[in-house]
């Protein structure tokens, strides 16, 4: 992002020792703030609560807090160590279940503590720091390399629809679907972005519009509600969003909302590209009817994005809260990634792209 904006998650040395250290994004957009995690559980619940969020930058903040759970180990035998490690991946794990980048970045501490066998704990420590400073480095070299990608896709003066934050703030940096909008703003195409504000938890506008905005890229917010009459105005020429998990089958999990954009984009013929990493793609699972789908507290529905207190309903009533939705493949143009740019039949294009 602007270099007037800090990290979104980083490794930072505070007066207390080491930290895992990130923008809290319940403040924004009213307030920069850092928080500085000194131990494993403040990680988790940074996680949990939303103040470290999109999946890259959940992976990203995991990795390090397996770095941090190595240097506050107290261990003095490799097995100790291994044991510590064993209990934060376990915490770490359950904080979200739908972005697939946390397991992923979990995954890469694990490798990083098998081919460091032959270390001491001392040793071990130092590997697992690496890996996860690796790990964001990597990130943020993915996101340019899809922004880049993504060229081809976006024409001169594009609006471009985008809904939730898959942005500078939901990764190392730069972004996924903002990562397509910062290049194609950077390569000097003239674009415009339509930005969702995103209920219940209001990423588009309180975080998408705030990366936009100090950045000087062109943005209108709409409603959620919105997007289809002004696709049905002749004014989105496409859609470009982030994707928590993709199922080898190109069936793509985003934030709740992302599928109706999809089905609204298919009946007004503009094209729906998803831009993500390949550490976002599972593999794994054959279709999207796999991918376990985050629920959240009813109160995010009832008040009003961590801020009035005053619920917008009567407190009594019933509420439901999934806080992704899956998009099938069918109804997908594109999927851009670091390698290259994926077309249907996504199953093939994905499994040639495959991460080596
Ligand atoms: O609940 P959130 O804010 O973590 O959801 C984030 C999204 O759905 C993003 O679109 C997705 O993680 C892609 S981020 C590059």
């Amino acid at each position: 992002m602007s270099d007037k904006v800090p990290a979104t998650v980083e490794w930072a040395q505070t007066d207390a020792g080491p930290a895992v250290r990130m923008i809290d994004q319940t403040r924004l957009p009213g307030e920069l703030v850092m928080l500085d995690c000194t131990e494993v559980e403040q990680v988790a619940q940074a996680i949990e609560r939303l103040s470290v969020r999109g999946a890259p930058a959940i992976g990203c903040a995991a990795a390090l807090g397996m770095a941090l759970a190595a240097h506050l180990s107290e261990a003095e035998t490799m097995d100790g160590l291994l044991r510590d490690l064993a209990a934060a991946r376990e915490r770490l794990a359950a904080t979200r279940p739908t972005a697939v980048n946390l397991f992923w970045a979990l995954e890469q501490m694990d490798q990083a503590a098998r081919e460091a066998t032959g270390a001491d704990v001392e040793g071990l420590k130092r590997a697992l720091l690496q890996r996860a400073q690796d790990v964001v480095e990597d990130d943020l070299q993915r996101c340019h390399a899809i922004g880049r990608n993504a060229l081809e896709l976006i024409e001169r003066g594009a609006n471009i629809l985008t809904h939730c934050n898959a942005g500078a703030l939901a990764t190392a940096g730069y972004g996924t679907a903002l990562g397509v909008i910062r290049a194609a703003h950077e390569a000097g195409r003239g674009i415009h972005v339509w930005a969702d504000e995103t209920r219940p938890l209001l990423q588009g506008a309180r975080l998408t519009a705030w990366e936009l905005v100090t950045e000087g890229i062109p943005c209108t917010l709409i409603c959620d509600d919105m997007a289809g009459y002004v696709m049905s105005q002749g004014r989105v020429d496409c859609v470009v969003v982030g994707s928590d998990r993709i199922a080898a089958n190109g069936d793509v999990a985003n934030k709740i909302g992302t599928y109706t954009v999809a089905v609204l984009a298919a009946r007004h013929n503009v094209p729906f590209y998803v831009a993500a990493p390949l550490s976002t793609v599972d593999y794994e699972l054959a279709s999207g009817a796999q991918i376990p789908i985050e629920e959240r507290d009813h109160d995010e529905v009832r008040l009003l994005a961590y801020r009035a207190a005053e619920p917008v309903c009567p407190p009594e009533v019933a509420v439901y809260n999934p806080a992704f939705d899956v998009t099938p493949n069918e109804l997908v143009a594109a999927i851009v990634t670091e390698k290259g740019v994926a077309r249907p039949p996504f199953g093939e294009a994905l499994a040639a792209m495959a991460d080596g």
